[in-house]
């Protein structure tokens, strides 16, 4: 069993992000989206893993490495287009050779152990297993159609879902598959879908099993699934004081503070984490929030959400909440008169002002 992970996408909803940063490295919880499928994979005992990369290869392998951390093997593919998951399998095909693999969209997050679906997938006669989940925006996702249990139907972004169970980005598949994409026409939006894929193994006739994820899953695609997954994650975080403290702070709950960081004359409320060398002072900082390392928040209260790496929060005037704030940036008060307001902000970005 090999491991394909996809993370050629772009990320044009998590603009202005990902103009300098691809979406797969986006923290959740401080750590890059990219290594929660990693680790869940090599956990389940997959070794030989090929990652489709593209414009953004480079930051991606920096991060990413040769997969020694996890005690697993990267190959890097380039997918020269963005033409579709199943055309980014095809790009795979040298590197799959006729094994069966786990593809897994780098971008995605889940909670759920995927041993057992790696070791039922050893039975012959199922062709492809694929995971679903209910949601309430099915006409976004992929769309399963079952009949007492199997799957009977797939349609990708249809305007007229005939259920609420989304593919979720996790699939099993044979040698066999490279077969059905070869024979693959290109969909409305111009991609070869995995989906048509999966479809084309039930037109032949082929097993294909599904599975409802147990635990959560989100595709961190928008800032609110990041902010949410953010959450999911933060839930389980355990605490963990490494940094200091001064007399004048108080720490509460499940907050992990990295080394090198300080609290002074500030209350952290958890579940929260803090990277390393941060200074937080005169603040708060609420529950559901990540701070990278290297941040300063001055007279800041922030809650439920994400700030990268080296930023500089100082006395901002209102709560920051359910923001993504991007590495190195600053955001601050301009004092006294006229009220004005100064903006350097990059392209798609957002601002909402009290
Ligand atoms: C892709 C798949 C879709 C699936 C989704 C999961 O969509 O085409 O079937 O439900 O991932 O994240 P895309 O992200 O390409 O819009």
């Amino acid at each position: 069993m090999k491991a394909l992970i996809l993370a050629g996408g772009k990320g044009s909803r998590l603009r202005p992000l990902t103009y300098s940063m691809a979406k797969q490295l986006v923290p959740v919880a401080n750590k890059p989206v990219i290594e929660y499928g990693i680790e869940a994979i090599a956990a389940a005992g997959v070794k030989d893993f090929g990652i489709i990369v593209a414009d953004t290869a480079k930051a991606i392998e920096e991060v990413v490495g040769d997969g020694s951390r996890w005690g697993v093997k990267v190959t890097y593919i380039a997918q020269p287009e963005p033409l579709g998951l199943a055309h980014a399998v095809a790009t795979a095909k040298p590197f799959l050779g006729g094994d069966e693999f786990i593809m897994y969209l780098g971008d995605n997050m889940i909670k759920s152990p995927l041993d057992g679906l790696i070791r039922e997938f050893q039975d012959p006669a199922t062709a492809s297993t694929i995971l679903l989940t209910a949601v309430p925006n099915p006409s976004d996702f992929g769309v399963a159609e079952l009949k007492e249990g199997h799957v009977v139907r797939l349609e990708e972004k249809p305007k007229a879902p005939r259920s609420n169970l989304a593919l979720v980005g996790v699939y099993l598949f044979r040698g066999l598959i490279h077969d059905h994409i070869a024979r693959l026409k290109p969909s409305a939006r111009g991609e070869y879908e995995i989906t048509d894929a999966i479809q084309s193994l039930i037109d032949a006739g082929l097993n294909v099993r599904s599975h409802i994820v147990e635990g959560w899953w989100k595709d961190t695609g928008t800032v609110e699934a990041m902010l949410e997954a953010n959450r999911l994650i933060l839930e389980d975080l355990p605490r963990a004081i490494c940094g200091e403290v001064d007399d004048r702070s108080r720490v509460e709950g499940r907050v992990s503070l990295g080394k090198g960081s300080r609290v002074l004359n500030s209350v952290v409320r958890g579940p929260a984490i803090i990277g390393e060398g941060c200074v937080i002072e005169d603040s708060f900082v609420g529950p559901f929030t990540a701070i990278d390392s290297g941040t300063v928040l001055q007279g800041t209260e922030i809650e439920y959400s994400i700030v990268l790496g080296d930023c500089r929060l100082i006395r901002p005037g209102a709560r920051i909440e359910a923001s993504l704030i991007g590495r190195g940036a600053t955001v601050g008060h301009a004092a006294g008169v006229p009220k004005t307001m100064q903006l350097v902000l990059g392209d798609s970005s957002q601002l909402t002002l009290p």
